[in-house]
């Protein structure tokens, strides 16, 4: 079983030493829980993969220190570096060319000729990473398509026994994944949305961001956030509910939800709502109901993020 480790510079010293060993280290973003391995090495990351029961082909998002770090994988291009200056630190990741001489693993990047790379905010996350001095590969802490992790808790229950340690950070302030932005085309292309949004993108630009909200063929996925069934409870989704049928349970949102709902927000705060929406998931996946319903979230800013979520949480299996 994993060891939880207390965010104190000793034990995030320890994790670090383990990283570099080779050894996965659980660690808390602004985002969700990551499961991180050294970039570099193919064992690590190959436990990854193993570790989640994720198919090879989908590749992980490299996370780095600063902007300086991302340059030595990844060829920034002015706008990528206009991007990374505004947003990172930040829930934000960049599909960038990879650099020729760039020391990730193959696999981190299942062959391609991108990376995705990303600085996060969290000051564990931070601290890891500069005491680690590897780029560290950290797709969510999570079985393959099921419902990533925003507490420790989430990470020991699902991944306990595949583990070395879970940094203990308590719940991720953000709870839905980064956006994920290429900039490999002319056009840049949000490939899958987070709380960075396209007008964010677009504004500082100063050009059109298209959200590619479709889905596509699991045999050659570009980004496995955008299979259709991903970040799935055991129980069947209802979308659009609104009211509980008989045996289901109740996801609400806003101030208009019955008392007796789980509220993702009663405020109907789009940022809480993010926060809360996969422990709530967690918490309504039980085998008391047959089914969760949702209630209507907006579809403005991070609700954005929260109805692409919750739709491939619907969609058939
Ligand atoms: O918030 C997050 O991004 C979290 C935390 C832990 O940082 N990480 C995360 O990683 O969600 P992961 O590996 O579960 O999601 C990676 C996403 C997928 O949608 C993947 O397909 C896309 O990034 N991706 C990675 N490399 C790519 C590439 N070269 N081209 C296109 N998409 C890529
Ligand atoms: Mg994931």
């Amino acid at each position: 079983m994993a060891r939880r480790l207390q965010p104190t510079l000793g034990e995030i010293g320890e994790a670090a030493r383990a990283l570099r060993a080779g050894k996965l280290v659980a660690f808390p973003t602004e985002t969700v829980y990551g499961l991180g391995g050294d970039a570099t090495n193919d064992r690590a990351v190959a436990a990854i993969f193993a570790a989640k029961g994720r198919p090879s082909f989908n590749p992980l998002i490299v996370h780095v220190l600063n902007i300086p770090a991302a340059a030595q994988h990844a060829e920034l291009s002015a706008k990528a570096q206009a991007v990374a200056r505004k947003f990172w630190p930040g829930p934000l990741t960049l599909v960038l060319p990879r650099r020729r001489d760039c020391k990730i693993s193959l696999l981190a990047t299942a062959g391609l000729d991108s990376v995705a790379l990303r600085v996060p905010a969290h000051n564990i996350a931070q601290t890891l990473l500069m005491m680690a001095g590897v780029p560290l590969a950290a797709p969510s802490a999570n079985p393959s398509g099921r419902l990533s992790p925003t507490e420790a808790d989430h990470v020991l229950a699902d991944l306990g026994d595949k583990v070395e340690y879970v940094i203990d950070g308590g719940p991720c302030p953000i709870g839905v994944e980064s956006t994920v932005l290429s900039l490999l085309d002319d056009c840049p292309r949000i490939l899958r949305p987070g709380a960075v949004t396209a007008e964010q993108l677009s504004e500082l630009l100063q050009e059109p961001v298209a959200t590619e909200t479709g889905t596509e063929d699991a045999n050659a996925p570009r980004s496995p956030g955008r299979l259709l069934s991903h970040y799935a409870p055991s129980l069947p989704v209802r979308l659009n509910a609104i009211a509980a049928e008989a045996g289901e349970a109740l996801l609400g949102f806003g101030p208009g939800a019955p008392r007796d709902a789980v509220n993702l927000s009663a405020a109907g705060d789009l940022q809480e709502a993010a926060a809360n929406l996969f422990a709530m998931l967690r918490k309504l996946d039980d085998p008391r109901y047959r089914a969760i319903a949702v209630m209507p979230v907006p579809e403005t800013g991070l609700g954005r993020a929260i109805n692409d979520r919750l739709r491939r949480a619907a969609a058939a299996r």
